[in-house]
């Protein structure tokens, strides 16, 4: 049978990840798609980096827009993140050039989503972004396809590692900020610029995008109240927990009769409550339906192979996809029934 052949732009953490495990595990793949997937085309900032990869049989292509258009490719792998050029460009070639689209990309789908998830309809091919939220936890196919029919009335979460390792480590080794921050870039969870992880605007990028899954509106990421982790201290820290709580940065957005409220903030959760259970990179996700009452998804939310995990995942349900089948539509709703987002005032 044919492979399905892969494109790749960007090769960092997540990149690397993704190259290795498909080389890894090839023939449980092979056999769970009916089909091999093998990367055909990459590119990268640097060339010449050792990433402990074999990229031999892999044609280097210069630049993203090149490795999404090119002949040889079915699906363009988008690894290179920020919500702007190249990434934005190179997605939008992938889809005029009629692939399938899989990234990573939180910041790009909070921007464009609606945008690209239209283009992708209109092409009738995939746009999958399971590995922008949340990392390894699969809670888009969750919310877009297993729970139809549910009503959401509220989700919350622990949404971003690298705060959640700051806050458990400060609680559990009385280390201060900066220092653990340090560490957590070292072990490969923190975003290329910090502030975005610190400062909450990561954690507000993968809300948005649920928010729009879960109520069917309009992605709307400039309308979250937004305050990060930076100013808390260990004597913030201590002071929750002798009152009987943690603090625990959340991401919450709820349907109220005024609208919909998205905020992410540092919050007191109760000691014995699940999501003050959940430590380090972790992350967890709340979702409270009527069908489901509250289900709790917690699982890695960072880190090279639980990424990488997310984003095989989305690639193999496109292995699995047959030619000329009609696909569902990307942010669960089609782009253009997506109903206006309305603010809470
Ligand atoms: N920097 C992010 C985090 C990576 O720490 O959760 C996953 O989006």
């Amino acid at each position: 049978t044919e492979p399905l052949r892969i494109g790749l732009a960007g090769l960092g953490t997540v990149g690397a990840a993704v190259v290795r495990l498909l080389d890894q595990k090839r023939a449980l793949l092979t056999r769970q798609c009916g089909r091999p997937i093998e990367v055909v085309a990459a590119t990268a900032r640097d060339r010449t980096r050792d990433r402990g990869i074999d990229l031999s049989g892999v044609q280097w292509l210069d630049d993203p827009v090149a490795v999404a258009q090119a002949d040889n490719v079915d699906v363009f792998v988008e690894l290179i993140g920020g919500d702007g050029e190249p990434a934005l460009s190179a997605v939008k070639a992938a889809f005029s050039a009629g692939k399938h689209v899989v990234t990573a990309n939180k910041a790009l789908i909070a921007a464009h989503g609606v945008e690209l998830a239209a283009m992708a309809e209109e092409q009738g091919v995939l746009l999958n972004f399971e590995a922008a939220v949340a990392g390894g936890i699969p809670v888009i196919k969750t919310m877009r396809e297993a729970m139809a029919g549910n009503t959401i009335s509220r989700l919350y979460g622990i949404l971003n590692g690298t705060c959640n390792y700051i806050l458990t480590r400060m609680e559990d080794e009385e280390i201060g900020f900066e220092e653990v921050l340090a560490e957590a870039q070292s072990l490969g969870y923190a975003e290329a610029d910090p502030t975005f992880d610190i400062e909450g605007n990561d954690t507000a990028h993968k809300l948005a995008i649920m928010t729009s899954i879960a109520f069917g509106t309009r992605i709307a990421a400039d309308d979250i109240y937004l305050e990060g982790i930076s100013n808390i201290t260990l004597a913030d820290i201590r002071a929750a927990r002798d009152l009987g709580y943690r603090i625990k940065l959340l991401g919450v957005a709820q349907k109220t009769d005024r609208g919909i409220e998205q905020r992410v903030h540092p919050t007191m959760v109760p000691i014995e409550s699940q999501i003050a259970q959940v430590d380090d990179v972790t992350n967890a996700v709340v979702l409270e339906t009527d069908l489901l009452g509250a289900l709790l998804m917690s699982g890695p939310g960072a880190g090279g192979e639980a990424t990488a995990s997310a984003v095989i995942g989305d690639v193999a349900d496109i292995a699995k996809s047959r030619p000329g089948r009609q696909h569902g539509p990307a942010l669960g709703t089609p782009a253009k029934e997506l109903a206006p987002y309305e603010k809470a005032r």
